[in-house]
């Protein structure tokens, strides 16, 4: 695929209260993004929309796939945010005040920590490095894919395009109203952060 079209969910109503993982749907604005995003894509032929398996991400490709002419929605679980485990559907500073040893052994080594009965970035890793290849081998010779993820899910998607130190990948900038595009050939990548 020459472009890959790297989003990330809208607002949803845990983004709001900062919690974290879970379920939940797109707020007013999750939707207005994804009609935004609908509205930008809607000239550029993308015959793929992967996406994870949660509602948030289900959404929005059911928003951009209806200003498409043809355009087959796949979710896949290897795409679906990192498990916090017990953290999960916390807020960060619920989790600071209930399990201040998580929150100091995560900012101490991000990438490394894994959250008890959960993920982390580590072992999200090759998870991710799966849903990507399933996510090439379905799309076959597709000029445009855009992929819907999560904020660490997305992270390193990007990592594999952007040269960061493996500490850094958890620190990535994933804004809910801009998008990667990133144009792959065999000879050259380049990726730009773009508002829609
Ligand atoms: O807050 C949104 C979210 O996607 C959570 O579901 C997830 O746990 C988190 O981001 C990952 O980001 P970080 O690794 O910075 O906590």
């Amino acid at each position: 695929i020459p472009n890959l079209y790297l989003v990330r969910h809208g607002e949803t109503y845990f983004n709001r209260e900062r919690r974290i993982g879970g379920d939940s749907r797109l707020t007013e604005k999750g939707l207005h993004q994804a009609e935004q995003l609908a509205k930008h894509f809607q000239n550029v032929q993308v015959p793929f929309i992967f996406t994870s398996t949660k509602t948030r991400t289900i959404q929005m490709a059911e928003i951009i796939a209806a200003c498409q002419e043809k355009s087959v929605h796949v979710p896949l679980k290897e795409l679906d945010e990192i498990d916090a485990g017990i953290c999960e559907s916390m807020t960060y500073d619920e989790i600071r005040k209930q399990h201040p040893q998580i929150h100091v052994a995560r900012s101490m080594d991000k990438y490394r920590y894994i959250y008890p009965e959960g993920e982390g970035y580590i072992t999200l890793q090759p998870r991710i490095q799966l849903g990507i290849k399933k996510a090439l081998y379905l799309s076959g010779n597709a000029e445009n894919i855009i992929i819907i993820g999560h904020q660490a899910v997305n992270r390193m998607i990007l990592s594999y395009f952007l040269f960061r130190r493996m500490e850094d990948v958890p620190y990535i900038y994933i804004p809910q109203d801009k998008y990667f595009h990133i144009v792959s050939t065999q000879t050259k990548k380049l990726f730009e952060l773009k508002k829609f």
